[in-house]
């Protein structure tokens, strides 16, 4: 089994709230991440794909075809965006690391053409990474 790493970077805004909640109990909650004007995250995105190399092309996958669908799913609509409220895969889902890890996952699971997604890892600043791999 080779395991492929993909790594992509995206800036995007967010809150992070609990709708109805006043602005010191969301505080309290979130700390500095629920300022009520926003603010932005500098991402870094892994996505690791498992698979058995094909013996005609010597590829698990073609690395390529991996960053257009990270792109097409996943960077097109979380890039320079709010991701409260433009990101479609994400609406009505409290933008947490942990909660946006499981909605790309969520995204690319069934997109891979060849091998299988392994791992979705998200960085929201150098020392914090939140990881999922779908169970
Ligand atoms: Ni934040």
């Amino acid at each position: 089994m080779v395991y492929i790493t993909r790594r992509e970077t995206f800036a995007a805004a967010h809150r992070l709230f609990k709708p109805g909640a006043s602005d010191e109990e969301n505080f309290r909650m979130f700390g500095k991440c629920s300022h009520p004007n926003w603010h932005g995250h500098n991402y870094t995105l892994e996505v690791v794909v498992a698979g058995e190399v094909n013996p005609e092309t010597g590829f698990v996958l073609d690395v390529k075809e991996l960053k257009n669908i990270i792109h097409k799913y996943v960077l097109e609509k979380v890039d320079h965006k709010n991701l409260n409220l433009d990101t479609d895969f994400l609406k009505g889902i409290i933008p947490t690391s942990e909660n946006i890890c499981i909605a790309i996952w969520n995204q690319l699971k069934d997109k891979i053409p060849s091998g299988k997604l392994y791992s979705v890892k998200l960085y929201e600043t150098e020392n914090n990474y939140f990881e999922y791999r779908g169970e």
